[in-house]
């Protein structure tokens, strides 16, 4: 079997565990949708799941510009019949036109400009993408008459440095840390404008970090696969802070069903609410499970916090998505860690190519001097 084959495996097997209900294979089978950032770490996940849900009279219609695979091979996208791939960018009229013409019902919008080091290094980039881009697209899905718009927001974008956990969607931080934050805040205020003034059914689903098969490591890339990254090539792992704090690593394809039921129920339009594992993982333990799972002997290299790191703990209150669009995340941590890990392995010339970090390190590590550092 090779790779592609092994992610429509994991993700058929994936849906047939949450067991959607009829009512929402009737509803995506046949449509046409259009999925921005669709060769991403989420997209790409989205994209097999979409296809196997629209079936043969359906499209999925993928516009990625592949900023995040550093390259114009889109080697993330698994090449299925009826996934249409268009290499183009959503801040580009030319190739909104081109993917609009394909008549989309429904809009799940992922690209953005990833992420919160990135934004500090090219703010201007970043509004760019994840503020006119965004706009641009919802004026297209807006003239197209898109029955569902669904926005991938950010929990960490919303919630600020030091709010009560678990994180409940009635809480607003104006305090952001970067302009990635401030961006994909402005993201949702946008389609709360497009939904309060044209009527443009709008999703705001709150991602808190995924992990999971479809994420390459690189310079601004999340902590998790630049850890394995790293592991697999028996180098130390950085700790930025003192391995106390911890994320709600929620596992790519519970954010997938999340999307899915999201587009589905009309109960979420208009709405804003978070999609997580609902669950802490200490970074000292994630460090520990990679190290052990990829058999890594190097250990660990606790570095200073970054600036911008303002966030102890981060934990979802998941009551909100499970109310409105009965999600229910199933896949446990280990578990997803080590479907990660074994993504790792059976691509790991594409992931290499792609890895990128000049000069030789990740933001995470920015001026220190290697990452190959003692074990405290
Ligand atoms: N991954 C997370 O932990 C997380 C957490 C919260 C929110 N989100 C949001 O979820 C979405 C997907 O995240 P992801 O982890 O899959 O990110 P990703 O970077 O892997 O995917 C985004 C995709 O968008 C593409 N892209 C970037 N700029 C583009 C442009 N101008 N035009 C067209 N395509 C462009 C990239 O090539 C990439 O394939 C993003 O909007 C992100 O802000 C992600």
């Amino acid at each position: 079997m090779n790779s592609y084959e092994k992610r429509i495996d994991l993700v058929r097997d994936y849906l047939e565990r949450t067991a959607l209900d009829n009512s929402i294979l009737d509803y995506y089978s046949g449509r046409s949708i259009l999925v921005t950032g669709g060769a991403g770490a989420i997209g790409s996940n989205l994209i097999v799941a979409l296809s196997i849900l629209v079936g043969k009279s359906g499209r999925v219609i993928v516009l990625d510009n592949l900023s995040a695979l550093k390259t114009r091979n889109p080697w993330n996208v698994t090449p299925l019949s009826n996934i249409m791939f268009v290499l183009g960018d959503v801040r580009s009229d030319i190739d909104l036109k081109r993917v609009f013409r394909e008549n989309p019902g429904m809009v799940f919008h992922l690209a953005a400009f990833f992420a919160n080091q990135n934004s500090i290094d090219y703010p201007e980039t970043s509004a760019e993408v994840d503020v006119l881009g965004q706009i641009r697209l919802l004026e297209y899905s807006r003239i197209a008459g898109v029955d569902k718009f669904v926005y991938a927001s950010s929990g960490c974008a919303i919630y600020g440095s030091y709010p009560e956990l678990p994180l409940r969607e009635e809480f607003i931080s104006m305090h952001l840390t970067t302009p990635y934050q401030i961006n994909k805040m402005t993201g949702e205020m946008y389609c709360n404008f497009y939904h309060h003034h044209y009527g443009l059914p709008i999703i705001n689903c709150r991602f808190f970090n995924s992990y999971g098969p479809g994420e390459v490591p690189g310079q601004y890339r999340n902590v998790i696969p630049n850890f394995i990254y790293w592991a697999m090539q028996g180098r130390s792992l950085p700790i930025t802070g003192t391995g106390e704090e911890t994320r709600d690593f929620t596992y790519v394809l519970d954010l997938v069903q999340g999307l899915i039921k999201a587009g589905y129920y009309s109960d979420a339009v208009g709405e804003n609410f978070n999609l997580g594992a609902g669950k802490e993982v200490r970074i000292l333990d994630l460090v520990n499970m990679v190290n052990k799972a990829t058999n890594n002997k190097a250990g660990i290299n606790f570095m200073e916090r970054r600036k911008w790191d303002t966030k102890p703990r981060l934990l979802a209150s998941i009551e909100k998505a499970q109310r409105l669009v009965k999600y229910a995340p199933i896949v446990e941590f280990d578990e997803g860690l080590q479907r990660n890990i074994d993504w790792f392995t059976e691509n790991w010339d594409e992931i290499n190519l792609c890895a990128d970090f000049p000069p030789g390190m990740s933001s995470a590590v920015r001026g220190a001097e290697s990452i190959c550092g003692s074990t405290k």
